[in-house]
């Protein structure tokens, strides 16, 4: 008979934990450490593309291109491992008790510029008197602008964003309904994977991060969608009872 004691329950999974948590961190630090020699690298490929850039012979313009190619891979290296990052703190939050209209506001000023570019119109109807939210604000703005991009993205040939908000019994919501692509059911099943990406250059990372930040204010984010229909993405916070209510 062994001596050794079995690990109860409770300290196996105290153990497992801990050990995902050290892989996070050692993650983490990695992506950071990728970053400075990536951008020492970007940095001199952009001094190589100054000096070819003006000349007229086949081979500079050869060597040009593959410069080019180079400096784009870079950048993508570069947005996975920002995108890796976000992901990876999505779960700390510094919250402060939040209008979740103004908050919309925000992102979709900041947006709209680029909508008019893109040819997508974006509708809001945001109700009045919602109870103020507790909300980090900047992991909000970057979950919602996830969700604004997907959006565009499914709509190559512009279209309509409807962007909604609405009391609910114990708190807010946000609906985000686009007229684009929509998704079938096999690819419905595994957008919050991570890495999963039905696009060239994407990282997979923008729906599984959105989630994560919404799950860790206490909300909840579902999606329905239908191909070539357009997806509509819902997601509800908990608003805490003493909080006042906001003015708009
Ligand atoms: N509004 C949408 N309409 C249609 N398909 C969508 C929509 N949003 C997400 N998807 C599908 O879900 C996949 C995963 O989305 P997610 O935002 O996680 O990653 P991505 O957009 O591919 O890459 P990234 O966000 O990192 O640029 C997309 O590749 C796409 O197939
Ligand atoms: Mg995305």
């Amino acid at each position: 008979m062994s001596l050794h004691r079995q690990p109860s329950h409770e300290e196996l999974h105290q153990r497992l934990r801990e050990q995902y948590a050290e892989i996070a961190r050692l993650a983490g630090g990695l992506a950071h450490e990728i970053k400075n020699p990536l951008s020492t690298i970007r940095m001199n490929m952009e001094l190589l593309a100054e000096d070819f850039r003006d000349s007229d012979s086949p081979r500079d313009r050869r060597a040009m291109r593959k410069i080019e190619l180079v400096e784009r891979e870079c950048q993508r290296l570069h947005d996975l491992l920002d995108n890796f990052l976000h992901f990876a703190k999505a779960h700390h939050l510094n919250l402060q008790p939040s209008n979740l209209n103004a908050q919309v506001r925000q992102v979709l000023d900041f947006y709209r510029p680029k909508a008019a570019e893109a040819r997508v119109e974006v509708v809001d109807y945001l109700a009045g008197n919602l109870p103020m939210v507790l909300l980090d604000r900047e992991a909000f703005h970057g979950a919602l602008l996830n969700l604004v991009l997907n959006a565009e993205q499914a709509m190559p040939n512009g279209g309509q964003l409807v962007v909604r908000t609405y009391g609910t019994p114990d708190g807010v919501a946000l609906d985000l309904i686009d007229t684009g692509v929509g998704m079938d059911e096999a690819t419905r099943e595994k957008v919050f994977d991570t890495f999963f990406s039905t696009k060239r250059g994407g990282s997979g990372l923008g729906l599984p991060t959105t989630r994560k930040v919404i799950e860790a204010h206490g909300g909840r984010m579902t999606l329905q969608s239908e191909p070539g229909r357009g997806t509509q993405v819902t997601l509800k916070l908990p608003a805490p009872a003493r909080l006042p209510a906001e003015e708009s």
